[in-house]
């Protein structure tokens, strides 16, 4: 992608109020933005934006509403430090920072006629929401939908009653698995790629697309999983988290290899990060 197609957004973060906030999981908020002034923010389903909590800092946070609902602008954020913590602690009508939205996004426009294969590891499920509600609503485009989402226990599972509907409306496949649970679990306990058999049995894998976003661990050994059930490196795409500052291309910050995640991903296809990947801290 050309440097000026990635600066979409400008390096003035803009006044968005909270309208509302969603407690998702004990440490995880969606908050529901809004611009005052402005015309509701288009999106590509895998894009993110800077959040500025003021006084306190910016990070990158993925959009994770449906790209089809611009003007219901959600993001969903886990407390893991100083500026996470302080976004999850807004209130609705609290004011915050945005500059956006930046990054490449989810080609599933790209993929219709195949098989799309949603794997989301705990939170990864943010950055994919928007992709699943865009393919849901071209259902018709597509051979079939399948999401295999891993959670550490039943009570961190992401957007349950969304799963709930999404499973009731019957238009895709979901399989849950958590890594450990009581006996009030009845679904299936272990890490997410030990669903992959049962979740594409029936399948051609010369026909899937897959769509891999969670724990960097997770989607290394995801995709390695994958490529060795016959799915193609060409046809999967991963989504990096690296530190930002400037999200245009131009700090070095977010450097990943040869590329840059805030200008060049953070979706990636598989195949052109499969060697960094490999190596820890690249
Ligand atoms: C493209 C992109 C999209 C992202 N989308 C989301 C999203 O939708 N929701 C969301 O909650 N976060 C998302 N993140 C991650 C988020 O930006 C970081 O959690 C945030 O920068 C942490 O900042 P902090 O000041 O709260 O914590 P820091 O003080 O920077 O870090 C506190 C502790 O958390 C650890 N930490 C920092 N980042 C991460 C991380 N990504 N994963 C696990 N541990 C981490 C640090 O190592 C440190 O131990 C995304 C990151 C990128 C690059
Ligand atoms: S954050 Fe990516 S180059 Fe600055």
């Amino acid at each position: 992608m050309p440097a000026e197609a990635a600066i979409s957004g400008s390096m003035r973060p803009q006044p968005y109020r909270v309208t509302e906030v969603l407690r998702e999981l004990d440490d995880v908020v969606t908050l529901r933005l809004a611009a005052e002034d402005r015309a509701p923010l288009p999106f590509r389903p895998g894009q993110f934006n800077m959040l500025y909590a003021f006084a306190t800092g910016e990070i990158p946070v993925s959009i994770s509403g449906d790209p089809s609902r611009p003007d219901e602008l959600l993001h969903t954020v886990r407390r893991v430090g100083a500026v996470s913590s302080a976004l999850a602690q807004l209130e609705r009508g609290a004011v915050l920072g945005l500059r956006g939205p930046f990054g490449s996004h989810w080609p599933v426009e790209t993929e219709r006629g195949r098989h799309l294969l949603f794997v989301a590891g705990g939170l990864g499920l943010a950055p994919l929401r928007p992709a699943i509600c865009r393919a849901l609503a071209r259902r018709a485009d597509y051979a079939g939908i399948t999401l295999v989402l891993g959670a550490r226990s039943p009570r961190e599972i992401l957007y349950a009653w969304q799963l709930a509907g999404w499973a009731a409306a019957g238009a895709m496949k979901i399989h849950v698995c958590v890594d450990h649970a009581g006996p009030e679990w009845g679904g299936p306990v272990g890490v997410v790629t030990s669903q992959f058999p049962r979740a594409l049995d029936g399948i051609a894998p010369d026909r899937v697309s897959a769509f891999l976003c969670g724990p960097e661990i997770m989607m290394r050994h995801g995709c390695g999983d994958l490529e060795h059930l016959g799915i193609h490196p060409e046809r999967m795409w991963i989504s990096m988290e690296r530190n930002m500052k400037c999200a245009t291309g131009l700090c070095g910050h977010c450097q990943f290899g040869a590329d840059f995640v805030c200008r060049d991903g953070p979706v990636f296809r598989y195949r052109r990060v499969r060697r960094p990947l490999g190596i820890r801290e690249v």
